[in-house]
């Protein structure tokens, strides 16, 4: 049996911080069960009883996972003394003390960014154990070839200190100074694309994530903007860390 205050369960389900919260539940506002509570600190057993704020059900859940559109100027952190955060989007969430980003992208880059408090899941969407996809949209510098990289999908690359895991590079376009690509990544190493490409011969000057596993950013975000994972999409990530 899993018991949690009243005023905490409504506030971990986003109904408003704590302290708005506990003005509904002594206005009467809220019922367990369909009787009135006015009483914060009750506890609610989260398998049986069924919460309502002016008789609408409050879902509540165990985890949070958020889709983000990394704009770039914003630094990969939960906090920072001179850089803006990513998390400073996320601040007027009632839950967002628990909340931390999966994985970096480095200052300059856009995209895919999975905003989460299950410190399970962002530990394995991060760890190259589990080899979980991440794929980049890129512009370098110089005219690439598809052709001229196909063994790096079964060798990898060495770089200066470091071997990768077997990568995948896909041209979109390739016009004399500029060439438009994917690459597909299986490890979250520092800098990773951009030392790829380096060592290739082809610096990056544009890096945005699109993809983490199963999930593609939402082409309908904004950059700065967030949306919470769907259902679907929260399971086939899971799946494919094995949780
Ligand atoms: N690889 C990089 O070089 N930078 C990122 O931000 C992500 C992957």
């Amino acid at each position: 049996m899993k018991r949690i205050r009243l005023d905490r369960l409504l506030s971990n389900a986003g109904i408003g911080s704590r302290k708005e919260v506990r003005l509904l539940i002594k206005e009467g506002r809220v019922s367990v069960n369909n009787i009135p509570v006015k009483n914060s600190s009750f506890q609610v057993d989260l398998e049986k009883d069924a919460v309502c704020v002016d008789g609408e059900s409050v879902l509540f859940k165990k985890n949070h996972y958020l889709m983000f559109n990394k704009p770039s100027g914003y630094i990969t952190a939960t906090e920072d003394k001179y850089l803006p955060t990513v998390m400073e989007f996320f601040s007027s969430l009632p839950f967002y003390k628990k909340l931390f980003p999966v994985g970096r992208l480095d200052i300059d880059t856009e995209g895919l960014l999975i905003i989460t408090d299950d410190g399970t899941l962002a530990h394995r969407v991060s760890h190259p154990k589990w080899e979980l996809e991440k794929e980049y949209y890129a512009v370098v510098k110089g005219n690439i070839k598809d052709t001229d990289y196909a063994r790096y999908q079964q060798e990898g690359i060495k770089l200066k200190d470091y071997k990768t895991k077997p990568f995948k590079i896909k041209v979109i376009s390739a016009s004399g100074k500029k060439s438009e690509i994917t690459i597909t990544v299986k490890e979250g190493k520092y800098h990773i694309v951009k030392r790829i490409m380096e060592k290739l011969g082809h610096s990056v000057l544009y890096l945005k994530r699109i993809r983490v596993g199963s999930v593609k950013l939402d082409k309908n975000l904004l950059s700065g903007e967030f949306r919470e994972l769907t259902d679907k999409e929260i399971k086939q990530l899971k799946q494919a860390v094995n949780l």
